[in-house]
């Protein structure tokens, strides 16, 4: 395979798993370029790739620019997630691979338009769910995929996390409707993603509560989801930015007729409950990952998705987590945005929804 050239578009708080996954996968990529308004942000991330690899890629303060000057196959953009859009269409239009951090937009209307563009320009579009590669959730999924659940009948995505005040005042875009969302948006879409990928990825209704209970920000921190899917199954959500007082757990666990998984720890890392009806080769596996769990809430997930990416881009396949896949977990969110504003359960399919249609007297909590 090529060594597929890369430029990374947003050098800020997430940008280290960006830089990390560019060196872990220098047989396949080459980080040319590092594209920040903030200069030295951007600056700091070609010294972090050159203590890396060696190598020094080129700096820029506009993408624009840079799309005109370098000659690049693939854009990473992990900007505030109100400007995803906007930027993975001027890169689609650009005929590059795009990877674009979660959530790929704000609105139904831009990641449908992102997805279609995609296709139409003959390019790979991926999205930054890098949880799916956690070792414990890949053998969740070889066990779904072998059917040793049986019928499904219920999952859970918990997401018990502490974010405060200082957190939202270093970027004030966190936490605003309109770059945003809130904490289920923010935080909780991995959990979400999860889910929903576990539960057969076919949401059918979704109804929520959700509620600004501490934090002085516009959106969320507070949110308990009910997804009903097309198979049947149910999912529930707890998720929340207020836990005190600091960061306890993230879990997903998926229970059928024959088999319960959950997958716990900072950040679905761990494997607490593994139980099926029968044995199969795979447990031996699931033993030995028993206890571990990384301290990074983030995960190393990135050096694998990017791989994958990648390949998908090389061989003209779907990535794991394609524009297809990415839209899911947002879109519940959004639907379950709506379902708070209506008091209502809202309908999956054909849902058109922007976080742009939610004002912070939706979620006022007295
Ligand atoms: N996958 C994950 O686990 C994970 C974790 C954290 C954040 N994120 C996502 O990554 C994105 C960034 O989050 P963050 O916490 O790193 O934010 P941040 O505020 O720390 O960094 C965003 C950076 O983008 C830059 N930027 C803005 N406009 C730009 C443009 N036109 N061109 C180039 N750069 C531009 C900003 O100057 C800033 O440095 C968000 O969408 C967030 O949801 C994902």
């Amino acid at each position: 395979m090529k060594q597929y050239r890369f430029a990374l578009i947003g050098c800020g708080r997430i940008s280290k798993n960006h830089i990390a996954a560019a060196i872990a996968n220098r047989d396949i990529m080459k980080l040319a370029a590092v594209c920040d308004p903030v200069t030295e942000r951007a600056e700091k991330k070609a010294a972090d790739l050159f203590a890396g690899t060696g190598e020094k890629p080129a700096v820029y303060a506009d993408y624009h620019k840079m799309l005109q000057e370098m000659d690049l196959d693939c854009c990473a953009i992990a900007t505030e997630s109100g400007y995803h859009a906007r930027i993975a269409l001027d890169c689609i239009r650009a005929g590059k691979h795009t990877l674009v951090e979660k959530p790929m937009a704000l609105s139904t209307a831009d990641a449908e338009q992102m997805i279609r563009e995609a296709k139409e320009h003959g390019v790979t579009l991926g999205v930054c769910h890098q949880n799916r590669f956690n070792a414990p959730i890949r053998q969740l999924h070889k066990a779904l995929e072998n059917g040793r659940f049986g019928k499904l009948v219920s999952g859970s995505a918990r997401i018990l996390w502490n974010r405060t005040m200082p957190y939202y005042e270093q970027a004030p875009w966190r936490g605003t409707w309109a770059q945003d969302g809130g904490t289920l948006m923010n935080q909780c879409i991995h959990g979400i993603d999860l889910l929903q990928w576990s539960l057969g990825g076919e949401p059918d209704t979704v109804m929520a509560m959700t509620g600004n209970y501490l934090r002085k920000i516009e959106a969320e921190d507070f949110g308990a989801i009910l997804i009903r899917f097309k198979n049947g199954a149910v999912g529930m959500v707890e998720g929340t930015a207020c836990i005190y007082p600091k960061n306890l757990e993230e879990t997903l666990s998926v229970s059928g007729a024959t088999g319960t998984a959950v997958i716990g720890g900072l950040a679905v890392n761990r494997v607490e409950t593994w139980n099926f009806s029968a044995p199969a080769a795979q447990d031996a596996e699931v033993a030995k990952l028993a206890g571990t769990d990384p301290k990074d809430v983030y995960g190393s997930g990135h050096n694998a998705l990017y791989r994958n990416f990648i390949t998908a881009a090389d061989t003209r396949t779907e990535p794991l987590v394609s524009g297809a896949e990415g839209i899911k977990g947002m879109k519940i969110i959004l639907a379950a945005y709506k379902s708070q504003k209506t008091g209502l359960p809202v309908k999956f399919d054909g849902l058109e929804f922007s976080t742009l249609d939610m004002t912070h007297d939706d979620v006022k909590v007295e």
